[in-house]
C-alpha cells in the first residue's frame, strides 16, 4: 500500500449548460469534479483549498474512516468548516474497502456541483470475483439548475415551501440534446464489438432518486456502495443518491448508437418531474449520422421496476468475502422518517408553518461545533444524548395523516457502545407525500435484512429477515409508507451523522447521529484531531 496526494482546489468556473451560464463552485474547475484514485488499503491525502466565498466542507461517502471520523467531512458533525482562505488536509486510510464510492461538499447545497467518484481498486494481484472487463467508466448522475442552487434553498427556507426542482438531470456532466437546448451534445461511451465494460455509476444528485437504462443491452449487477452482490441481469438500475452501483455491459450488437437514459423515479421533492438525462452508447464502427437506437424509461413511479431490482440485490457472501451479518443485537431501534411542519409565523407562503423533516420527530438542528471536537473535548451544551430509541407518539400508517404533524427541535445523539450491535428499522410516515428516504449512514456499512411495505410489524416482521446473504451498503432507500431494516456493529469510534441523502429533506432537519464510545482496546479509540482542524 501506498500513500496518495490529491490537491483539490474549490474555485469557482463559468459553467454553460441548457444554452445559458452562470458561475459554478467546482473542484479543480471541473464539473463533475476529478476522480479520487486508491487501492484497497492505500492512505490518502486530499488537501482541499477554499478559494470561494461559501464556507466547504468535503465528505468521502461510504469511506469507513475507521478511528479517523476527523477526516469525514459533514460541517459542524465531525469538523467545523473550511473557511475562504483556508485549507485542510484529509487523510484516511481506506481499510478493507473496495469498489466505486463518491466524495461530495457536506455543507450547504454545494453538493451539487462539488461532486466526483473515488475508484478503489483491489490490492495488488487480487482479481475481482468475475470476469476482468476490458475497460472501466466512470458515469456520474447529477442534476442542473439554470439559478444558482444556494439561492434555491434559501428561498425555500423564507418561504416555508418546497424548494424547484432542477432544470435537468446529468450524465457525467451533460444533460443531453432537450428540446428547449437541441444543439447541446451530451456524453458518448465508445464501445467496441464483443468487449465487456464496467460501469461505475453514481448517483451525485441532490433530490433525485434515478432509474438507469441503455436500450438494447442488459446490465449485469456485481457491486453496490462498494461492496461485491451476487451477479444477476437486469435492463434497468435503480440508484439513490449517494448509492454507486457497478454493472458490467458487453457489447454485444455488431454496430450502432444506443440512448443511454437516466429518469426519476419518483416526484422529488414534491413535484411533477419528467426529465430524461441521455447519452449515448457508441459502437466504433458506426457513423456518426446513423441513427440511435432509442429505449423508454420506466415511468415515474415505476415501483414494480424499483422493488425488482432492490429484491435482486444479495451480499456475495463467498469464502473470500463473507457476509458477516450480526446475529445477536444489542439495541434495537426503530426510527421514523418523515416530513412534517413547524409554526414559522414569518413564513407568508406557507401560512404561517413550514416544511420541516425528522426522525423519530425529531427534528435535527444544526450545532455551531462540531459534534466530534464536542465529543472528544468534553464540550458541553453542544449536543443532549437523549435521541429516542422509538417514537415518542407510537406510529400507526394508516394512509392518511395523523392530526399531529409537529416536531421537536433538538441536536440529539444516540449512544453507542463500542463494538456493540445496532438493528435499526427506519419506517416511512409518507403522511405529507409519497416519499422514499435513501437513507446514508456515515462511518459504517450496514445490512439490510428485511423490507415491507405498511407498519413494521416487530413479532412477524424479522421471522422473514435475509440473515444469509443480505446487501451490504452505506444508503438505502426506505420505501414509501413502508419499512427497511439495517443491522451494523458499532466497531467505529466517533461522531456518525445518519441522513436522508435528498438534500431538502436534509435541510429541513432529517438528520441524527450516532455517538460510538471508545472501547478499551489498542485500536479503539478515536484517534486525536489533526492540528489543522479548521476552527469554528
Ligand atoms: Cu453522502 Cu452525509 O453524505
Amino acid at each position: 500500500c501506498r500513500v496518495r496526494h490529491y490537491k483539490f482546489d474549490v474555485v469557482m468556473k463559468n459553467t454553460t449548460r441548457l444554452c445559458s451560464s452562470k458561475p459554478i463552485v467546482t473542484v479543480n474547475g471541473r464539473f463533475p469534479g476529478p476522480t479520487l484514485y486508491a487501492r484497497e488499503d492505500d492512505t490518502v491525502l486530499v488537501r482541499v483549498v477554499n478559494k470561494v466565498k461559501y464556507n466547504v466542507s468535503i465528505h468521502w461517502h461510504g469511506i469507513r474512516q475507521l478511528r479517523t471520523g476527523w477526516a469525514d467531512g459533514p460541517a459542524y458533525i465531525t469538523q467545523c468548516p473550511i473557511q475562504p482562505g483556508q485549507n485542510y488536509v484529509y487523510n484516511f486510510t481506506i481499510t478493507g474497502q473496495r469498489g466505486t464510492l463518491l466524495w461530495h461538499a457536506h455543507i450547504l447545497w454545494l453538493r451539487s456541483t462539488v461532486h466526483g467518484a473515488i475508484v478503489i481498486l483491489p490490492k495488488r494481484g487480487v482479481p475481482y470475483p468475475f470476469p476482468t472487463p476490458h475497460e472501466e467508466v466512470v458515469v456520474v448522475l447529477a442534476e442542473w439548475w439554470k439559478s444558482d442552487t444556494e439561492a434555491v434553498i434559501n428561498e425555500a427556507l423564507k418561504s416555508g415551501l418546497a424548494p424547484n426542482v432542477s432544470d435537468a438531470h446529468t450524465i457525467n456532466g451533460h444533460p443531453g440534446a432537450v428540446s428547449n437546448c437541441p444543439s447541446q451534445g451530451g456524453f458518448t461511451l465508445p464501445v467496441d464489438s464483443g468487449k465487456t465494460y464496467m460501469l461505475r455509476l453514481i448517483n451525485a444528485a441532490l433530490n433525485e432518486e434515478l432509474f438507469f437504462k441503455i436500450a438494447g443491452h442488459q446490465l449485469t449487477v456485481v457491486e453496490v456502495d462498494a461492496t461485491y452482490i451476487k451477479p444477476f441481469k437486469t435492463d434497468t438500475v435503480l440508484i439513490a443518491p449517494g448509492q454507486t452501483t457497478n454493472v458490467l455491459v458487453t457489447a454485444d450488437k455488431n454496430t450502432g448508437k444506443y440512448l443511454v437514459a437516466a429518469s426519476p423515479f419518483m416526484d422529488a421533492p414534491i413535484a411533477v418531474d419528467n426529465r430524461t438525462a441521455t447519452a449515448t452508447l457508441h459502437y466504433s464502427s458506426t457513423l456518426s449520422s446513423s441513427p440511435t437506437t432509442l429505449t423508454n424509461p420506466p415511468p415515474k413511479n415505476a415501483t414494480a421496476v424499483a422493488n425488482k431490482f432492490i429484491n435482486s440485490l444479495r451480499s456475495l457472501n463467498s469464502k473470500k468475502y463473507p457476509a458477516q451479518v450480526p446475529l445477536k443485537i444489542d439495541h434495537n431501534l426503530f426510527f421514523t422518517v418523515g416530513l412534517g411542519v413547524n409554526l414559522c409565523p414569518t413564513c407568508k407562503a406557507g401560512n404561517g408553518s413550514r416544511a420541516v423533516a425528522s426522525i423519530n420527530n425529531v427534528t435535527f438542528v444544526m450545532p455551531t461545533t462540531a459534534l466530534l471536537q464536542a465529543h472528544f473535548f468534553n464540550i458541553s451544551g453542544v449536543f443532549t444524548t437523549d435521541f429516542p430509541a422509538n417514537p415518542p407518539n407510537v406510529f400507526n400508517y394508516t394512509g392518511s395523516g395523523p392530526a399531529n404533524l409537529q416536531t421537536m427541535n433538538g441536536t440529539k445523539v444516540y449512544r453507542l457502545k463500542y463494538n456493540s450491535t445496532v438493528q435499526l428499522v427506519l419506517q416511512d410516515t409518507g403522511i405529507i407525500a409519497p416519499e422514499n428516504h435513501p437513507v446514508h449512514l456515515h462511518g459504517f456499512n450496514f445490512f439490510a435484512v428485511g423490507r415491507g411495505l405498511g407498519n413494521y410489524n416487530s413479532k412477524t416482521d424479522p421471522q422473514s429477515f435475509n440473515l444469509v446473504d443480505p446487501p451490504e451498503r452505506n444508503t438505502i432507500g426506505v420505501p414509501t409508507g413502508g419499512w427497511t431494516a439495517i443491522r451494523f456493529r458499532a466497531d467505529n469510534p466517533g461522531v456518525w451523522f445518519m441522513h436522508c441523502h435528498l438534500e431538502v429533506h436534509t435541510t429541513w432537519g432529517l438528520k441524527m447521529a450516532f455517538l460510538v464510545d471508545n472501547g478499551k482496546g489498542p485500536n479503539e479509540s478515536l484517534l486525536p484531531p489533526p492540528s489543522d482542524l479548521p476552527k469554528c
